[in-house]
């Protein structure tokens, strides 16, 4: 979805909190109080319990496909995902652009923008070869930006690998895309830059693990205003299984077409645990919540609950990206 033109939101629950303190001076306002606005890439959030400024860069789906002769003994599991995303058209000229050049834009930008943080929601990679990972290093490394990184359902997988799942997750992203982690857990971990606190989960297999739910719990706890990031996005009323399916509630064999195609295992018959949809209450619960920001539906949206805001990022191959400013006060 494309803005065109203005949408700016006040989240009614923290706006009647604030209309019931109406002398509360802005260190004794209740957390929460966030509001929003945002014109095409740019997003604005202004959050009264907030002290500082924060410019922090969203990045999801380049789906870069490099490789090279080391990829050759893999090329039978990478095939079908070196092919899609190539060339693009580019998302502010709308002329053509070829891989790796979208995600090459986003870097200039941010550099130019100035941005206190970068976060890579995932699928950066369409498949964990060497030289794809070496080069998103290399050139964030370059970029001289502060920036994390969580995987996407890409990422990680080489397509048709026997072994469940969460086996193949946990070997390729310590065997390939531990440079992307830069010492970090690659299921969770989390950064505060400018006083927001970046927390990252992995949820590329759409559901979410025990330690993952106690994480945030932790993480949510400390009480700065705290982003989410992730790569698939949490269930949103309206939209479907395979565009919001982290806790959907119809989420799981019935409506996965494409295990198949990508040659994994079928969602399972029972749907998500209980833990996913825990994860996905205690997240919309978080009175100190920024908002979540991920990616995988390869075009923006952005739906509320209880409140607060998922945002999700368009593709990165054409160039797209979310520039976000935070401010304190109102
Ligand atoms: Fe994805």
């Amino acid at each position: 979805m494309k803005m065109s033109r203005r949408n700016v939101f006040r989240f009614g629950a923290a706006a009647a909190a604030m209309a019931a303190v109406p002398r509360a001076r802005a260190d004794e306002t209740p957390a929460g109080g966030v509001s929003f606005a945002s014109v095409k890439e740019s997003l604005r959030f202004t959050m009264p319990s907030y002290k500082g400024q924060c410019r922090f860069m969203v990045v999801g789906d380049s789906h870069l496909s490099i490789d090279d002769a080391r990829g050759e003994p893999f090329r039978q599991y990478s095939g079908r995902m070196a092919k899609p995303y190539r060339s693009a058209l580019h998302f502010r000229t709308g002329r053509p652009i070829a891989s790796p050049d979208g995600f090459e834009y986003a870097l200039a930008e941010a550099k130019r923008m100035k941005v206190d943080f970068l976060a890579l929601v995932g699928d950066i990679v369409s498949f964990p070869s060497e030289a794809g990972v070496e080069y998103v290093r290399r050139r964030l490394d370059e970029s001289g930006l502060d920036w994390m990184y969580i995987s996407g359902n890409h990422d990680w997988h080489y397509e048709g690998l026997p072994g469940t799942e969460m086996a193949l997750r946990a070997e390729w992203t310590k065997k390939r895309l531990a440079p992307l982690y830069q010492g970090a857990d690659p299921m969770m971990a989390s950064r505060v830059v400018k006083g927001i606190r970046f927390v990252f989960i992995d949820n590329s297999l759409y559901e979410i693990l025990p330690e993952q739910l106690s994480f945030w719990r932790q993480e949510a706890a400390k009480g700065e205003p705290v982003a989410l990031m992730m790569h698939i996005p949490l269930y949103m009323p309206g939209y479907g299984p395979r565009e919001a399916g982290c806790a959907h509630p119809e989420w799981g064999a019935k409506v996965d077409p494409h295990w198949q195609i990508e040659r994994r295992p079928q969602w399972p018959e029972a749907g998500h645990t209980q833990t996913t949809f825990a994860f996905r209450e205690a997240v919309f619960s978080t009175p100190n919540l920024l908002g979540v920001f991920v990616g995988h539906v390869h075009r923006h949206f952005f739906a509320f609950d209880r409140g607060h805001v998922q945002c999700a990022v368009a593709a990165n191959a054409d160039g797209s990206f979310f520039d976000v400013r935070v401010n304190g006060g109102l």
